[in-house]
This record gives structure tokens, C-alpha cells and sequence, in this order.
């Protein structure tokens, strides 16, 4: 009834007209990359005023504002209108992209604004995952700067295969075609090597509105497209429907007993009621019984849709599987080459556990091997240890458990993966997968008989990797060698596995820098969990200054395994003892990094025993955690 009443109304027939006209338009996602004083504020703001997109209270508004704060005089100052919109994001912490929806007669446009200065390529990175096109802003008078360089780099890593070079501020070097010609040689002049689809300059005035919207007669010279012509006309790549089938399940939907449905959007191709998939994780195959979406079931899905899949079979999928067009599978395996553009301030460091994030998926993951940095001026690659804040590399990355995902050049959405830090839960890098590394694929566990529970019944006993961290000097290795002592006397096999000791076979190429001791506690963490596995009980001695790497450990063993023991001397007690004279020196400048004085040390803060050792003799620290180790079943 409702629904009648609504039909016949005039108004809503317009809206009706209006959203299916809408839904007919082809979709332009872009992005802008310059600096603030590039003008990237005032040509967009130039953008929507001139498409008259810009409603008549907000215009009153910039009028006003302009005359108060603006930079230009009486006429209206774009930017304000830009920054203002920005102001108002500002209050919303958490969103570091902001998307602005604007549509023409002939096109919708999504246009990702990234804001920031020293945080860009994180923003960038973030905006230009699905852009099709970047505007890439230039001043006039300065040209091609290294940013333009790095920002055309990282868009062209992205996977943005269109870019319009818009030389802005035309008008200060007084229309002048040969400072444009300039311009748009220099840039070529790179460019070429990145394999853009297509890259048009064209000559911008943004705050007189000079070939943004409307064509110019100061530039008689240029007779290619204003802007926004390219923006409507810029034919953009083939149809992602036409690509295989990836579904990434976000999560399994079971109420109840009879029905199971998987839940996720389509991230390419199409899928249709009846057809076969292949679980991608497994390789096994099953049928599409039911296409669900909110609005019932249908018979045919595209990317893009949101749906419920259900299969008419039993087979095993969970959250980050992936259902799949049988002719057409994506890799699967647990190493692979990857290009890497690192945002935090934090260095990389190979060897370091990360969380890796898909669309879908999570595991944790590290670098192998950084193969290269690439040099954003001449995109030569140049051999590094890691990656700072805003740098580019290519590297190996090894994953705790085998990932389906497509070569970024084939699918940008399965093809991609950001790293985070597993301390501060914050994104630190993004990555565009290459290809899977062969040998990964080619090497399996092998399944040995004799396993850790044989070994470790034999020795009577329940394999454990007891973590001693600590400054130099804590008392570690002491308590650590009181304790074997007393668990040796009472029958049980260990092995004190000590920083000093290590040192000089296995670990005899590492220094004291962050990478090093992030590759010192990693191999041992390795023997360790070797060592557990032939059923000892294992003491561990080292500084392990870093949370992340104790954390790494502690997954790196069995459930209930790993016993972390902060031995809490203070440094002024450590310094005041200074076994070793190391401390007298560090702190006269002989030794660089050293804990405590000029590298830092992360203390536990959930270790499983706590001894703050002022006052306290080793011998009764030794009881207690003898005493704590029996209590839970360890000895
Ligand atoms: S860790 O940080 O990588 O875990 P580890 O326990 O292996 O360190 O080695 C620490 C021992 O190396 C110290 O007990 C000390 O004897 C010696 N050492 C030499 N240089 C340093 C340094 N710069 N910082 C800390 N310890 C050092």
C-alpha cells in the first residue's frame, strides 16, 4: 500500500529517475598526491565548486571565510573550503582517509584524500588500494621535486595504472608553454620505467579555475582535455567481474544444525547457483547450493556483492580460506616475495615477527630477507638491512601458516596484505605479493616417529623452555645454573642455552644493533624449541631485551611450554655490580649499544615469574622457581 502511494508521488519518481541513472554511471575511484602547498586543497575544492558540487550554505560560508582568513584577496579561497571539511575529519580519530563522493552527468567519482605530511605514504597507501587513477600535482614553478618521484613510485606500485599530471599554477609562470613542455619531459623522463597505462599533463591553474572544469584562454597552446573532461573520459581497466572467482570468507554463519552459509564479498568474478568451487586452503571441491543476500537468494553473484555462500557439501572452511574457480586457483603456500613500503617510524627488522593481514586472513609473519631498497631518485636498488619510515624494498617474507593469495599484478585485493605491529597494534607496512617462493612449497614437515612425547617420557619428564630476560648483569646465568643444578641432582636432562656462551659458536657473526639481537634471540628461540623437542628441559640466559621477540618465542613453543622469568635488577644495582667492567665502559661512551644505556630494554610486562632480586639471594630464587616448576608439573 505504502509502496503505491510512494509510486505515484512526483518527488520520488524524480529520486527513483535520479538513482537509476546513478546506478548506470561508470565509477572513478582516484587519488590526489602533492604536498599542501602544491594546491592539492584548492583544486579539489576547485573541483567540486566548479561541478557545482558545492551546496549554496556551505558556499556562503567559504565566501565569508575567504574574505576573513583566506590568502587571495577578495576572490574565494578553495583551500579554506577543502581544510574546513578537513578540520571537521580531524575530530574523528581513527580515520586517516578520507573518501569524498561527487558525481557529473557522465560519471561517479570516489576521491580518497590523503591528508598529512610526514605519515603519507601510510595515507597513500591506505587511499590508493582500489584508486584507478592518481593526480599527481606539480608547482609550475618548482617541477618535478623527489616526492613527485616517490609518489609516482608508490602509485605505480599500488597497482594505479593511470595518472594525470596536472602542472598547477600556471598562471605564476605566466602560461608558459615551454616550462610546461619542461615539466612534462622531465616527468616522462621516469615515468617510462614505472609502465603507467596512461599518463596525461595537463596545465592547471586551480585557483583561477583554469582547465580544471573550464578551458582556459590563457593556454591557447594546449589542446588536450581540462580536467575534468579526463576524469569522465579516462577509460579505466577491464571489469573485475570478468576475473576468476575469489571469495574470501570473512566468517562461517551457523544458527543452527541445518545450515551453514559463508560470509564474505566477492573480491573477483562471478559465481552462480550450481557451480563448483574449489576450497583453495584444502584443493577439495564442492558445489554452490544457495546464493544469500539480505534481500533472499539469488542465482548469480558479482564482485563487489556482499553474499552468503552455501555449499552442498561438508567440507571444511573456516575464516581466511578462500572459495575459488576450479580452472583458475590462486597460489597457496607459506613463502612468498613481496614489495614492501614500510610506514612506521620503527624500522623494519628481518627476522622480527609481524602480523600479516589479508582481506580475510591473519598469521604471523617475518621477513627472511630484505633483497633490496630501492632508491626512490633513480630506482636503483641498493642492499639494506632494513627499512626506515617511508622507504621501499623488496624482501622475502615467511608466513607461520600457508596463505592463498594472487600475484598483485593479477588482483590487487588478493595480492595485498599489511604487516602490523604486534605490540602497538598499529599498521606498519604494506605489501604487493610478487610470487610465491618454489622451494617453499617443496620442503614439508617431515613426520618422525619418535616424537617429543616418546622422548620426553623416556626422560620422565615434561619438556619446558624456562626464558631467563634480564639487563646484563641481573643475575640471570646465575640463577639459571642454581636451578640446573638442583633440577640435574633430582634426575631431570636440560641444557642452559646462555647470551655469553652462544655468542661465540652459532651466533659468533652478531653484534649488539637491533637487527642483530633481534636475529641472536631468534635462533636461539629455534634451538630452544629443537632442544624442547627432544624432550629437555631447557634454561635460556640471554637479555632479550625486546617484547616482540620474547613473544615470538613464547609461540614459537608448545601450549604451557614456555616459562618467561624477568630477573628485575635495577641498572643502577646491574651498573653498581658490573661483573664484566662492561657497564664502566658503556658508560664512559667505549661500547655503543648497550642495554640500558643507549639501546633500551622492553621489561615483561605478564612475565609467568617474577623475581625482583634486590636483597635476594640467588640461592632462594633457585627454590622458588624450583618450588613453582613442581608445583605446576614441570619437574
Ligand atoms: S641480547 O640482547 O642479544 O639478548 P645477549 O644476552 O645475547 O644479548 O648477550 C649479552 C651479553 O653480551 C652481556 O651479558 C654482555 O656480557 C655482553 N655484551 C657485550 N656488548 C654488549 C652490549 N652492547 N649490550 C649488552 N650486552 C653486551
Amino acid at each position: 500500500m505504502l509502496q503505491n502511494v510512494a509510486e505515484s508521488s512526483p518527488a520520488s519518481s524524480d529520486i527513483r529517475d535520479y538513482l537509476a541513472e546513478q546506478e548506470q554511471k561508470s565509477m572513478l575511484r582516484f587519488l590526489t598526491c602533492g604536498s599542501v602547498d602544491d594546491g592539492k586543497s584548492t583544486l579539489i575544492g576547485r573541483l567540486l565548486y566548479d561541478t557545482r558540487l558545492i551546496f549554496e550554505d556551505q558556499l556562503a560560508t567559504l565566501e565569508r571565510d575567504s574574505k576573513k582568513h583566506g590568502t587571495t584577496g577578495d576572490e574565494i579561497d578553495f583551500a579554506l573550503l577543502v581544510d574546513g571539511l578537513e578540520a571537521e575529519r580531524e575530530q574523528g580519530i581513527t580515520i586517516d582517509v578520507a573518501y569524498r563522493f561527487f558525481s557529473t552527468p557522465s560519471r561517479k567519482f570516489i576521491v580518497a584524500d590523503a591528508p598529512g605530511h610526514e605519515q603519507y605514504t601510510r595515507n597513500m597507501a591506505t587511499g590508493a588500494s582500489t584508486a584507478d587513477l592518481a593526480i599527481v600535482l606539480i608547482d609550475a614553478r618548482k617541477g618535478v621535486l623527489p616526492q613527485t618521484r616517490r609518489h609516482s613510485f608508490i602509485a605505480s606500485l599500488l597497482g594505479i595504472r593511470h595518472i594525470l599530471l596536472a602542472v598547477n599554477k600556471i598562471d605564476l609562470v605566466d602560461h608558459d608553454q615551454a616550462v610546461f613542455d619542461g615539466i612534462v619531459e622531465d616527468y616522462s623522463a621516469f615515468a617510462t620505467d614505472l609502465g603507467f597505462a596512461s599518463v596525461v599533463p595537463i596545465p592547471v591553474s586551480a585557483r583561477y579555475g583554469e582547465n580544471v572544469v573550464t578551458r582556459s584562454d590563457r593556454t591557447a597552446w594546449y589542446r588536450g582535455p581540462t580536467m575534468i573532461e579526463h576524469l569522465e573520459t579516462v577509460k579505466v581497466d577491464e571489469d573485475k567481474a570478468q576475473r576468476p572467482f575469489r571469495f574470501p570468507v570473512q566468517y562461517v554463519n551457523r544458527p543452527n544444525l541445518d545450515f551453514r552459509g559463508f560470509v564474505g564479498t566477492i573480491a573477483s568474478g562471478t559465481v552462480r547457483q550450481g557451480e563448483e568451487v574449489v576450497i583453495a586452503k584444502s584443493g577439495k571441491t564442492a558445489r554452490v547450493s544457495r546464493i544469500v543476500t539480505a534481500d533472499g537468494d539469488i542465482s548469480v553473484a558479482r564482485e563487489g556483492q556482499a553474499v552468503t555462500l552455501v555449499l552442498d557439501d561438508e567440507v571444511e572452511v573456516s575464516r581466511g580460506n578462500m572459495l575459488v574457480a576450479p580452472d583458475a586457483r590462486p597460489q597457496v603456500a607459506d613463502q612468498f616475495a613481496a614489495n614492501l613500503v614500510w610506514f612506521d617510524e620503527h624500522a623494519l627488522i628481518p627476522g622480527r615477527s609481524y602480523l600479516l593481514r589479508t582481506e580475510t586472513d591473519q598469521v604471523g609473519a617475518t621477513v627472511t630477507e630484505l633483497k633490496y631498497r630501492t632508491n626512490i631518485n633513480n630506482f636503483s636498488h641498493e642492499a639494506a638491512k632494513s627499512l626506515e619510515m617511508n622507504e621501499v624494498g623488496v624482501c622475502n617474507i615467511s608466513v607461520q601458516s600457508p596463505l592463498v593469495f594472487d600475484k598483485f599484478a593479477d588482483d590487487r585485493t588478493t595480492g595485498a596484505f599489511v604487516l602490523i605491529d604486534r605490540i602497538t597494534n598499529t599498521t606498519v607496512g604494506a605489501g604487493m605479493i610478487l610470487h610465491p617462493l618454489r622451494r617453499a612449497a617443496n620442503i614439508h614437515w617431515q613426520a618422525l616417529d619418535v616424537n617429543k612425547k616418546a622422548r620426553a617420557g623416556l626422560k620422565h619428564q615434561k619438556p619446558a623452555v624456562l626464558w631467563f630476560t634480564g639487563l646484563s648483569g641481573s643475575g640471570k646465568s646465575t640463577i639459571a645454573n642454581l636451578l640446573e643444578k638442583k633440577l640435574h641432582a633430582s634426575g631431570r636432562h636440560t641444557y642452559i642455552l646462555d647470551g655469553d656462551n652462544v655468542r661465540h659458536g652459532l651466533n659468533r657473526d652478531l653484534g649488539f644493533t637491533e637487527e642483530d639481537r633481534v636475529e641472536n634471540i631468534r635462533r636461539v628461540a629455534e634451538v630452544a624449541r629443537l632442544m624442547a623437542d627432544a624432550g629437555l628441559i631447557v634454561l635460556v640466559s640471554f637479555i632479550s631485551p625486546f617484547r616482540a621477540e620474547r613473544r615470538m618465542a613464547r609461540e614459537l613453543m608448545s601450549d604451557g611450554e614456555f616459562v618467561e622469568v624477568f630477573v628485575d635488577t635495577p641498572f643502577e644495582e646491574c651498573a653498581r655490580r658490573d661483573p664484566k667492567g662492561l657497564y664502566a665502559r658503556a658508560l664512559k661512551g667505549e661500547i655503543a649499544n648497550f642495554t640500558g644505556v643507549d639501546s633500551p630494554y622492553e621489561a615483561p610486562e605478564n612475565a609467568d615469574v617474577h623475581l625482583e632480586t634486590a636483597g635476594r639471594a640467588p640461592e632462594e630464587m633457585a627454590d622458588e622457581l624450583e618450588n613453582w616448576l613442581r608445583q605446576r608439573g614441570y619437574c
